[in-house]
């Protein structure tokens, strides 16, 4: 039998990048030798192509922070995708998980894993996911949207524009210039302390900052402005933080829900990657009757933003209430052997490889 030429790109321009070298590798590590002649692509940091020419079945699972040395620049990427039936993007983040990649493979033709250009966008901003779950009417935490205005010619702008450009777009998309103090003062009157303040395009906790007061909310917001300009302030949802996996194109399976248990205050960069403390339990203790709301919502959220292949939907149990509220989607999710979700698919009795299989035939089937 003639073997599938894989193309597994990994690494990339975002603040992901290492992230998605673990994950990269771990996806190589685990693909089926034998079924696929594996093309292993490695963007680096500043968006130049490589194989990574590390003999395929040599290569291991790289840890959050550790290099890839052995590489060969490939000089025409779209020339070198071309070669392959079908691509597997294993990037996380902007210009891998945002749809521009998936924009790329469209225009050469190429079938790949995971969600097309719409999904990827939306489920990628965090403000417009947003927008979708409102009208798919699932339960998500009060928010406030703010936009900074990108001032490229600071020669022809008056000081009151200079002090104004902060920009709240209210619930009718109505534009109100603000100085940082009035977005602040909007705040407060709308939400109570603590907020979590995020860049709307992020991943991995990247730009996140709980604020418990006016001044940690701007110096906040000031912050996350460094990583977008596209800003959301978003009220605290005391609860447990749960996750569930989907799969499929058209019939779509959700897996058992997986509890978060981070060893910080909140799932941070360092509580994510770093800190061995952080747990996950699997399935999580919750009722039968929250599962299967949970899994529920997370196949109405999956279909309402169009994904196909796969994503990870994130959720909270509210303490006392038991409220499930949905907090994002992940098109591509952390792919490590003990990420959540091939651990999720794991505890159905569907191996990491046998995930990468069922994956691949997704591609083939949605091309
Ligand atoms: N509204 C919220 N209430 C409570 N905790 C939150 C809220 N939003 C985010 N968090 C915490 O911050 C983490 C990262 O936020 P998230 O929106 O998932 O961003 P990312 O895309 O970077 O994972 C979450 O896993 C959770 O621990
Ligand atoms: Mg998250």
């Amino acid at each position: 039998m003639q073997k599938l030429k894989l193309g597994v790109i990994f690494g990339g321009m975002s603040t992901e990048h290492d992230v998605s070298v673990t994950s990269g590798t771990s996806v190589i590590k685990n693909l089926d030798k034998e079924k696929y002649e594996i093309y292993p692509i490695y963007i680096d940091s500043d968006g130049k192509w490589y194989e990574y020419s590390k003999k395929v079945d040599k290569i291991d699972i790289l840890q959050v922070g550790e290099k890839i040395e052995e590489k060969i620049a490939i000089a025409n990427p779209i020339e070198y995708l071309q070669e392959c039936d079908v691509i597997f993007p294993v990037l996380h983040g902007l210009y891998g998980e945002d749809g521009t990649i998936q924009g790329l493979l469209e225009l050469i033709k190429k079938p790949y894993v995971g969600c097309k250009v719409l999904a990827s966008s939306i489920c990628m901003d965090k403000a417009y996911s947003k927008i979708i779950f409102e009208k798919a009417g699932i339960n998500q935490a009060k928010y406030i949207y703010v936009k900074i205005s990108k001032i490229n010619n600071k020669q022809n702008i008056d000081t009151a524009t200079l002090k104004n450009n902060y920009t709240y777009v209210d619930n009718n998309f109505n534009e109100h210039n603000s100085t940082l103090e009035e977005i602040a003062n909007i705040v407060e009157q709308e939400l109570s302390f603590p907020t979590f303040v995020k860049p709307s395009n992020s991943g991995s906790s990247v730009g996140i900052k709980k604020a418990h007061n006016k001044a940690e909310l701007m110096e906040a917001i000031k912050y996350a402005g460094k990583f977008d300009k596209k800003i959301l302030i978003e009220q605290n949802i005391k609860g447990r933080e749960v996750e569930c996996a989907v799969l499929g194109n058209d019939d779509v399976k959700a897996s058992v829900v997986g509890e978060i248990l981070p060893a910080e205050d909140f799932y941070t960069f360092d509580a994510k990657y770093k800190n061995a403390e952080s747990k996950v339990v699997i399935p999580a203790e919750i009722s039968e009757s929250i599962s299967d709301e949970i899994r529920k919502t997370a196949i109405k959220a999956y279909k309402s933003t169009d994904c196909k292949g796969l994503a990870r939907v994130d959720f909270f149990i509210e303490n006392g209430t038991n409220k499930v509220i949905i907090n994002e989607i992940n098109t591509l999710p952390g792919f490590t052997q003990i990420s959540m979700y091939p651990q999720l698919w794991q505890s159905m009795g569907i191996s990491y490889t046998k995930l990468l299989d069922k994956l691949v035939e997704l591609a083939l089937e949605n091309k």
